[in-house]
């Protein structure tokens, strides 16, 4: 008898993976079971069968994304089902999952409440539901008591910001959800915090005075928001902070002149697209860790510190859309500083109000560099020497100022290039055929200059262009029938010139083609029925040329047009009726 029980019992072990359910309350509990099967039951569509494992023919300690710790009787530790497509609701019954210590769903569609009995889980540390479509509050956390991570991002949250979170929590992340209200001030006493992220919801307020409590705040990022205020005084003492973004708000006045004294681990500086004035302070040079620096589209005043040189890590600088000014020698120092910067990719001081000519120091900065925007400022002087030294610039914009004379050869060894945009000068001469050179290019702005001469052929070589404008110039001759076989053109503008001849059958060729102005030429001749094969086309401007002969039916055919100016020609006969609802 004794010896039979053993026997069934050990028939049992060895068979318990085929009826594990027998027995669940020998190696599992049955409770965490159920709750389980109560989560997988709340889960509408499961496309990628990421719960095919979960059913009653193995152990739920080895059904996928779910963990159990070795120790009887085995309790579910963590349940991890990472970007599987899940559709559904999340039960309240993962609460029932006492000894939970990770819950990670994010990258799924899970809609409606976060349950509230998470908020019941003593043993969770690490809670990730970002990148759902979650709605409503955020349950209160305050018991969770060994949380550390909070992982709430791109879901639909809303609600006033409570102070809801376990005091031992490091990092909180609720970016880009719905919720309101200001930020608690109590949140400061949450003093092991070490990231908090709350960009792109819709707080108003300031941050917290309190804040300059946090011993170990290292990242705080509450851009895209409807903050408001002077600069906060509490990042002053946040002598941790590696990242600081407040970027898209509405905060205004200074920033303090010695700010960066207090920030010596600062990496990311972010306060673009806010109301902040006054100078850049001397005090940027100091904070010796800052890689990335973006404080656009502010209205900050006054010079380019030279301090700036001393940031060697600094790897983006972005300073577009302000008043700083350079005058003089003096103000320019900035740029043969900014040389020391050697790992710099990015720079950026377009539309502000930088006068006179560049000085030759730009061939001193960094040859990483891939951005160098200069647009929207009063330089002049002729084409700014220094770019053919930067061989790894993919934009030049140089765009909105007064320079003039002719653009250099050397303007087709920058292999790199995507992007050329000189419009809104006075450069004058022939377009350059070196440009042809420039494989990557995609778009050449030279509208609104001073060119003359023939459209060289080789524009035709190009053969990722997308956008090509040379409108407002004084270009001649015929149209290059070339330009109409780059397979990728979308924008063609050569309005406001003296262009002769036809408008070449070629044009056709043009399957991308969404934009044609001519306006404003001497062209003359038919207008060739193959302009009808340009699918794309949505804005056809043909006015105030010399056209003549009819219009062709076929541009009833391009059923994505939406503009059509044939004004002020030479046409004759009726308006197609393919025309007609134009
Ligand atoms: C499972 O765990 C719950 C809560 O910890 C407990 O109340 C229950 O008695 C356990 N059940 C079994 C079968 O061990
Ligand atoms: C149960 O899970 C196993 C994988 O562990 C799977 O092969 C089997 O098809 C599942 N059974 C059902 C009925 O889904
Ligand atoms: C959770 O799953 C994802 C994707 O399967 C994996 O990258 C991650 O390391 C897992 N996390 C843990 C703690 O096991
Ligand atoms: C699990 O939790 C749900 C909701 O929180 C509750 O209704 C249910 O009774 C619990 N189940 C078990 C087995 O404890
Ligand atoms: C937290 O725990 C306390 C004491 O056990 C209890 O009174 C309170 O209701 C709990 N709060 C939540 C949200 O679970
Ligand atoms: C949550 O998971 C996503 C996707 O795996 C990850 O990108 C993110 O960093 C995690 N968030 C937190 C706070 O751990
Ligand atoms: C803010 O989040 C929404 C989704 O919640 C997203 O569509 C939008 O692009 C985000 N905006 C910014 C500036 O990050
Ligand atoms: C939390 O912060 C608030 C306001 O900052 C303060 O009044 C309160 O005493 C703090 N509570 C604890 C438990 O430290
Ligand atoms: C913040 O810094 C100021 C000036 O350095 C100092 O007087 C103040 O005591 C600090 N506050 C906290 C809470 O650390
Ligand atoms: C900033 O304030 C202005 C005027 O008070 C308001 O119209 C605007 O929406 C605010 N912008 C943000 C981002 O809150
Ligand atoms: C920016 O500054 C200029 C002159 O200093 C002022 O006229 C303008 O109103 C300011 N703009 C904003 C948005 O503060
Ligand atoms: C740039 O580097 C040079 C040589 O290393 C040094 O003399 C100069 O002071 C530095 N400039 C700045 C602004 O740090």
């Amino acid at each position: 008898m004794k010896i039979t029980a053993v026997g069934l019992f050990l028939w049992v072990i060895m068979t318990s993976s085929l009826v594990p359910m027998m027995c669940s309350s020998l190696y599992g509990n049955e409770t965490d079971r159920l709750s389980l099967l109560q989560f997988k039951k709340a889960i509408s569509l499961d496309p990628q069968q990421a719960l095919i494992s979960w059913n009653d023919s193995n152990h739920f300690c080895s059904w996928e994304g779910v963990s159990c710790r070795m120790k009887n009787p085995r309790r579910v530790i963590s349940l991890n089902l990472t970007n599987r497509g899940l559709v559904g609701q999340i039960s309240p019954s993962l609460g029932n999952l006492t000894f939970l210590r990770y819950l990670s769903l994010p990258t799924n569609s899970f809609t409606g409440d976060i349950p509230l009995s998470l908020g019941h889980l003593h043993h969770l540390k690490t809670l990730n539901l970002s990148k759902n479509t979650l709605h409503g509050n955020i349950p209160d956390f305050k018991n969770c008591s060994n949380l550390k991570v909070i992982g709430l991002g791109d879901n639909q949250l809303s609600g006033q910001f409570n102070n809801n979170f376990p005091a031992g929590l490091q990092m909180l992340v609720l970016a880009a959800n719905e919720i309101t209200g200001t930020i608690p001030s109590s949140l400061a006493n949450i003093t092991s915090l070490q990231v908090l992220s709350i960009r792109n919801n819709s707080i108003k307020g300031n941050i917290p005075h309190e804040f300059s409590g946090f011993p170990n705040l290292q990242i705080l990022h509450a851009g895209a928001n409807k903050l408001a205020g002077g600069f906060p005084e509490a990042i002053m003492n946040l002598s941790t902070l590696t990242g600081l973004s407040l970027a898209f708000n509405n905060l205004s006045g200074e920033i303090p002149s010695n700010l960066f004294d207090f920030l010596p681990q600062i990496q990311l500086f972010a306060l673009d697209s806010n109301l902040f004035r006054g100078h850049i302070p001397n005090s940027l040079g100091n904070a010796s860790k800052l890689q990335q620096v973006d404080i656009s589209s502010n209205n900050f005043t006054g010079v380019i510190p030279g301090t700036i040189g001393k940031l060697t890590e600094l790897y983006r600088l972005n300073l577009e859309k302000n008043q700083l000014h350079a005058r003089n020698k003096q103000d320019w120092e900035f740029m043969s500083s900014l040389a020391n910067c050697t790992g710099l990719t990015l720079f950026s001081v377009s539309d502000n109000c930088l006068e006179g000519h560049v000085p030759s120091s730009l061939g001193n900065l960094s040859v990483q560099l891939q951005l160098l925007l200069l647009g929207g400022n009063q330089l002049s002087g002729g084409f700014p020497p220094g770019f053919q030294y930067l061989c790894n610039l993919i934009s030049i914009s140089i765009d909105s100022n007064n320079f003039s004379g002719v653009l250099p050869e050397w303007l087709g060894s920058l292999q790199n290039l995507q992007l050329i945009g000189l419009y809104n000068n006075y450069f004058t001469g022939i377009i350059p055929s070196s440009l042809s050179n420039l494989s990557q290019l995609g778009y050449l702005y030279l509208h609104s200059n001073q060119f003359y001469g023939h459209l060289p052929p080789s524009l035709g070589n190009h053969r990722m262009l997308q956008e090509l404008t040379i409108g407002y110039n004084n270009i001649q001759g015929m149209i290059p029938t070339e330009i109409f076989t780059i397979p990728t053109i979308m924008l063609i503008d050569l309005s406001l010139n003296k262009l002769d001849g036809s408008l070449p059958i070629e044009v056709g060729n043009a399957k991308q083609l969404a934009q044609l102005s001519l306006s404003s030429n001497k062209l003359t001749g038919d207008i060739p029925s193959t302009l009808g094969n340009c699918e794309s086309l949505e804005k056809i401007m043909l006015d105030q040329n010399i056209f003549s002969g009819s219009i062709p039916t076929s541009l009833g055919n391009i059923l994505s047009l939406k503009v059509l100016n044939l004004s002020q020609n030479n046409l004759s006969g009726s308006i197609p009726p393919s025309l007609g609802n134009l």
